[in-house]
């Protein structure tokens, strides 16, 4: 059992306002996340306590204590200020896991902007879209990823200040800013931006099936729950090293790699590599990881590698484990009992829900291959595809959909409040996946109720990958979709019809994906493609995904016409 108590009673006996008495959310009317994840652990009396162990992957390692974290993120914020940036202009950050990122994202918030984090594999098309979206005033970034900003600058005229962060001699280009903070005076004090709890704190960028990626859009009371998710569910304690294997270009990266830890005052180890088993576990090793956040991929990656593998370490010090992002398959589950000597937990949520939101809580029986059940303060349930109406009758499937209310919710998508209101039926908020609960009130995931593939954990837009293909010169027609993929869980496959004057051929397949990898990610990268004549289409016009997407997982579509309002 672990040190949190049970479940059950958690759920009955939780309000938020428990989580907000222990954080002393609003105590002399501060609000601001920034302060929450350095000044206050500080005046704790924890200052020289390590906020971040940082491993870059040439192995070099730099330590930072909380009181660092607080002067380093006061000099971010000091710069921002004096550079013109103003409060609630949206600050991206687009960089490697280093410390900067970490760091700069508190100064960001202590300033009032708002923190629009970007996946430094993201390529121009990728960066562009988002950018031009959120109007974004600045950007902090390294020498290896300016080139892609600089190629966008004529096109992002509201983008200002472009700031460097390891510029050492390297000569910038035009209006670019060098700022290094490890050369510049300490700031002991900042005057950090008088938010309230509405005050919109960071800007998640996230695919739908239609249109251009949305940002979600959350407030700084959002803490509120990242902070009570991190201490019961990743079960953390002072004692901990915890170690986060998503990037902050993402949510999970942001939610538990930053703002939940450092709110507890935990130390957190960071590891700027992409995913390598050996290293991986020698990284545990040397850190003594005790608490570790990771995905099924990567689970599934390990698993590939054996536990012959895993044997050649002293893992020992590993006593909590915990996934997100896809299904986690129960034989992940089984394995990593038989390799660690504990099971991943799994937990469920969203770039919207901005925290854990379904989860195997600690101590509860796990089923391997379901999520288990909402997290105190969260009312989940499924809804019926037509009328929205709960569905009551164990082991149905219906969407997975949550009443509003939980303090880390998304408030809007970014310009987009039409389709932040479709996402609410019946005073549900829909996340969009489908799922049945069984007779003891077990989440089992069953699928996404769109067509947004999800690769390794990430979700990538169809739309977004299309309008890429239709951009190369040789693609008339196209579509993506997720096909299934033993590892990633799926992997982009892509249906095109060429122009005329155009041939299939390997050469052109190559071509096109890197076309893709370059304009996007790595990740939105058709791993497949499949020439085809003409794409299904419905009477007006509109391409059948869903159609390829059934035969790419060998499903029955049955009758095609309910297609027609896809
Ligand atoms: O489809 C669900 C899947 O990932 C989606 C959310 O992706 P994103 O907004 O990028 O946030 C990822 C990190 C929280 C969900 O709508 N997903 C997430 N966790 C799980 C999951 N699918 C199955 N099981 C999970 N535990």
């Amino acid at each position: 059992m672990s040190h949190i108590g049970s479940y059950d009673e958690r759920y009955k006996n939780f309000n938020w306002t428990i989580a907000e008495k222990e954080l002393d959310y609003g105590n002399n009317s501060i609000y601001n996340i920034g302060y929450y994840c350095s000044d206050r652990i500080c005046e704790k009396g924890l200052g020289n306590r390590r906020a971040l162990i940082w491993q870059g992957f040439t192995g070099e390692v730099r330590t930072f204590t909380y009181n660092d974290i607080r002067i380093y993120s006061n000099c971010f914020a000091t710069f921002l200020k004096e550079v013109g940036v103003r409060a609630q202009e949206r600050v991206c950050i687009f960089m490697d896991r280093i410390p900067e990122l970490y760091i700069s994202f508190l100064g960001i918030l202590k300033m009032g902007c708002i923190a629009q984090p970007l996946f430094s594999a993201f390529g121009e098309e990728a960066l562009l879209t988002r950018l031009d979206d959120a109007k974004t005033r600045a950007i902090l970034t390294t020498k290896k990823h300016i080139h892609k900003i600089r190629r966008l600058r004529a096109q992002l005229p509201e983008l200002t200040k472009v700031i460097v962060v390891d510029a050492g001699d390297k000569p910038l280009e035009n209006d670019e800013i060098a700022f290094d903070m490890d050369n510049v005076p300490n700031v002991d004090h900042f005057d950090i931006f008088k938010a309230n709890r509405d005050v919109p704190s960071v800007l998640h960028y996230t695919s739908g099936t239609t249109g251009k990626p949305k940002g979600a859009l959350h407030v700084h009371s959002s803490i509120i729950a990242q902070y009570i998710t991190t201490k019961w569910v990743l079960d953390l304690t002072a004692d901990d090293i915890y170690w986060c294997t998503a990037d902050p270009g993402w949510v999970t990266g942001t939610s538990y790699g930053i703002i939940g830890p450092w709110s507890n005052g935990i130390t957190q180890a960071v590891y700027d590599i992409g995913f390598n088993a050996q290293k991986w576990y020698a990284f545990i090793e040397k850190h003594k990881i005790t608490v570790w956040y990771s995905a099924p991929t990567a689970i599934r990656l390990l698993m590939k590698e054996g536990t012959e593998l895993v044997q050649k370490f002293d893992l020992s010090s590993l006593r909590h484990l915990i996934s997100v992002g896809e299904p986690l398959n129960a034989e992940a589950v089984l394995w990593s009992e038989q390799a660690f000597g504990k099971p991943f937990h799994d937990s469920y949520w969203q770039t919207e829900t901005g925290s854990i939101v379904i989860t195997n809580y600690p101590g509860m029986k796990i089923k391997p291959g379901s999520m288990g059940k909402p997290f105190p303060g969260i009312i989940a349930t499924v809804l019926d595809q037509q009328t929205f109406e709960p569905i009551r009758k164990p082991g149905s499937v219906g969407l997975i959909a949550l009443k509003p209310g939980w303090p880390s919710m998304f408030r809007t998508y970014w310009n987009n409040k039409e389709i932040y209101d479709s996402k609410f039926k019946n005073d549900w908020y829909i996340c969009g996946d489908r799922s049945s609960i069984d007779d003891e009130g077990y989440f089992w995931f069953v699928g996404r109720d769109d067509d947004v593939i999800n690769t390794a954990g990430h979700l990538v837009g169809p739309f977004e990958i299309e309008s890429a293909l239709l951009e190369h010169e040789a693609v008339a027609e196209s579509a993506a979709v997720g096909k299934p993929d033993p590892i990633n869980l799926e992997v982009v496959k892509a249906f095109i019809a060429l122009k005329p004057g155009y041939e299939p051929s390997d050469d052109l397949m190559i071509n096109i994906m890197n076309f893709v990898r370059k304009k996007l990610s790595p990740l939105a990268m058709p791993q497949e493609i499949e020439f085809v004549d003409s794409l299904p289409k419905t009477r007006s016009g509109k391409i059948m995904r869903r159609l390829l997407r059934a035969q790419e997982w060998g499903e029955d579509i049955g009758d095609t016409s309910t297609l027609e309002n896809d």
